[in-house]
């Protein structure tokens, strides 16, 4: 079994290493690329919970607490936080894994709370199942 030093009770919704084209010219990774693959991992257990097509809504909370480089194994864990009507909760928490010759460190790098909200087909909101 691989070594890891990330949170061992939970299973990332997405990984995927951080390469030098997804880099800033100070060196570190566009936050928009965070951003996407963030929004991408909240929706997975939004799409499970509503069963059918979902759309990002809001963004309530989105904080960058450190850096990520390229070479960073990055992983993208989601849990739903509470759940309306219509629209569902996530908590994304991304932890960076950084390796430096034979020591390995992993950061917990990203954290946002996004709202997705199931629709019908007329892309109107639909009453969660
Ligand atoms: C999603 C969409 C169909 C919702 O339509 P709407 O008229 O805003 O619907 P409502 O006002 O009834 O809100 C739907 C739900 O979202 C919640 N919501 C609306 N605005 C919110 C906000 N700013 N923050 C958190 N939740 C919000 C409402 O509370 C409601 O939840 P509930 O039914 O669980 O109580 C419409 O806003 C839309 O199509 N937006 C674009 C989505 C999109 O394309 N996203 C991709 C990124 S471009």
């Amino acid at each position: 079994m691989t070594e890891t030093c990330l949170p061992e009770d939970r299973i990332p919704v997405i990984r995927i290493p951080a390469s030098p084209a997804n880099a800033n010219t100070g060196g570190s990774i566009f936050g928009g690329w965070i951003m996407s693959h963030v929004d991408m991992a909240g929706s997975i257990p939004a799409l499970e919970r509503a069963q059918g097509p979902i759309v990002t809504r809001a963004v309530e909370s989105f904080e960058f607490k450190q850096a990520v480089f390229a070479g960073d194994l990055i992983s993208c864990y989601a849990k739903i936080l509470s759940e309306g009507r219509t629209s569902i909760k996530v908590d994304v928490e991304v932890y960076a894994e950084r390796r430096q010759g034979a020591k390995k460190q992993c950061i917990k790098v990203t954290e946002a709370v996004l709202v997705y909200v199931a629709i019908d087909e007329n892309r109107r909101p639909r009453t969660l199942p």
